[in-house]
């Protein structure tokens, strides 16, 4: 591959789309004669949008979603993250351009390592272990670290299901995030989010040009 891949991982709040969006204007006038391609998990096409409604339709009614919803939603989002590789990251990398993708198959291990618990044993691993034989791992992974808490106030605005039980799902999201970052140091570089939207974005962008200039 020529190209570099980067994935941008945090909980919800974090302000990663933010960032991404930052870095991608900043990148493209520090390497101007770099190909960029900014991307995103869920995707805009047919399986991402169908994520989507599931997702809005999942945080907006009381009754908790049952097992057979919560493994229709992990592979939903496999089909989808198969299809963004093949139809973009790949291509894009052979083409030698720098990607950045907004969440990736981390997230998946992240967020149904959490819906999946009491389903199946160890879900993050078991997620891991469906992908690996042909996921195409990132060369870097920026991991936006946020107080579950401070992310929740971020998005006060936003609506959905009761405020104790969305503190306690992200607090088990950024644990498993933590824990994945821990057993892959030298793919996964922490940033403090917490941090005003410049300098969040100036430590990834230092992250990224380390890659790319080497
Ligand atoms: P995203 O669009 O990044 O949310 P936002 O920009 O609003 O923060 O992702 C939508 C939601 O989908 C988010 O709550 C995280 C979740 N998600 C998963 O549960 N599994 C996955 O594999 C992915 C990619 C996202």
């Amino acid at each position: 591959m020529k190209g570099q891949l980067i994935t941008l991982e945090g909980i919800d709040g974090s302000g990663k789309s933010t960032a991404a969006r930052h870095i991608a204007s900043k990148l493209a006038e520090t390497l101007p004669e770099r190909k960029l391609v900014l991307t995103a998990e869920p995707t805009a096409g047919k399986v991402g949008q169908i994520l989507r409604e599931e997702l809005a339709r999942a945080n907006n009614i009381e009754t908790e979603s049952s097992a057979a919803q919560h493994m229709q939603e992990l592979f939903l989002f496999m089909a989808d993250h198969a299809q963004h590789l093949t139809k973009t990251v790949l291509p894009s990398l052979e083409a030698g351009a720098i990607v950045l993708s907004d969440r990736y198959a981390d997230s998946t291990a992240a967020y149904q390592g959490v819906t999946l618990r009491g389903i199946v044993p160890d879900p993050v691993q078991w997620i891991q272990n469906i992908y690996s034989p042909w996921n195409l791992p990132p060369d870097k992974t920026l991991l936006f670290v946020l107080d579950p808490r401070s992310a929740l106030e971020r998005m006060q605005s936003r609506q959905g299901r009761e405020k104790f039980e969305r503190l306690e799902f992200l607090r088990s999201v950024d644990d498993n995030f933590r824990r994945m970052a821990a057993l892959e140091p030298q793919r996964f570089v922490q940033i403090d989010a917490g941090q005003d939207a410049e300098n969040v974005a100036e430590e990834a962008i230092k992250a990224i040009l380390h890659l790319t200039c080497k």
